[in-house]
């Protein structure tokens, strides 16, 4: 069975994650979706929030699983006897910084391989920070992220602002 793994924040899922989100999980056997830490990151949304966040709008994909782990990514894929790394690849100053993290989760476990995808031409320049932002200051997200999620986004930014 070919697993992989998309790692991510997701603080929230946007519509870009989910596009990638789709796309592997017609490529591979099980695509596990983990929320994970980013050192350089204080997420906004709890790791639970986040999870179910994932799984409301991965529901109808059968083989997608949403998980979290707090170590390391090499490690985690190495558990869960997983071949590939999926990520999502927007404009080109991704790539030095994706190209860093993929040498680097090699050499720490040489069984796994990342592959990118670009991401579809219109979530080239979205990503989560913007979405928190234009929520924050009152603006609609329905264009950004899953319909699932957008009134509770919406309102808990406000609540929080
Ligand atoms: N559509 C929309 N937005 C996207 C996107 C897409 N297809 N792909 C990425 N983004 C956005 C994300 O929303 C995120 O936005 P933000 O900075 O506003 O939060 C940004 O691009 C960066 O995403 P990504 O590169 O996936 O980083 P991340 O912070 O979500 O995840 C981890 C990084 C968690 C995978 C990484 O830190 C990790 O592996 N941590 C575990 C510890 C570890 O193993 N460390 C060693 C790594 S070599």
């Amino acid at each position: 069975m070919k697993i992989a793994i998309y790692p991510g924040s997701f603080d929230p899922v946007t519509l870009g994650h989910l596009d990638i989100i789709e796309r592997a999980s017609a490529l591979f056997d099980k695509l596990i979706v983990v929320v994970m830490h980013n050192v350089a990151k204080s997420p906004m949304f709890t790791v639970e929030e986040r999870m179910e966040f994932l799984r409301r709008t991965t529901s109808r994909l059968s083989n997608v699983e949403i998980d979290a782990f707090g170590g390391l990514l090499a490690g985690y894929a190495a558990q869960r006897g997983a071949c590939t790394i999926v990520k999502g690849l927007r404009a080109m100053s991704d790539f030095e910084y994706e190209f860093q993290m993929a040498l680097t989760n090699r050499k720490l476990n040489p069984n796994v391989d990342t592959i990118f995808l670009m991401t579809s031409a219109e979530y080239m320049y979205l990503s989560s920070s913007m979405v928190k932002d234009i929520a924050l200051h009152g603006g609609k997200v329905a264009d950004f992220v899953p319909p699932e999620i957008e009134e509770e986004i919406f309102h808990r930014m406000r609540k929080d602002g």
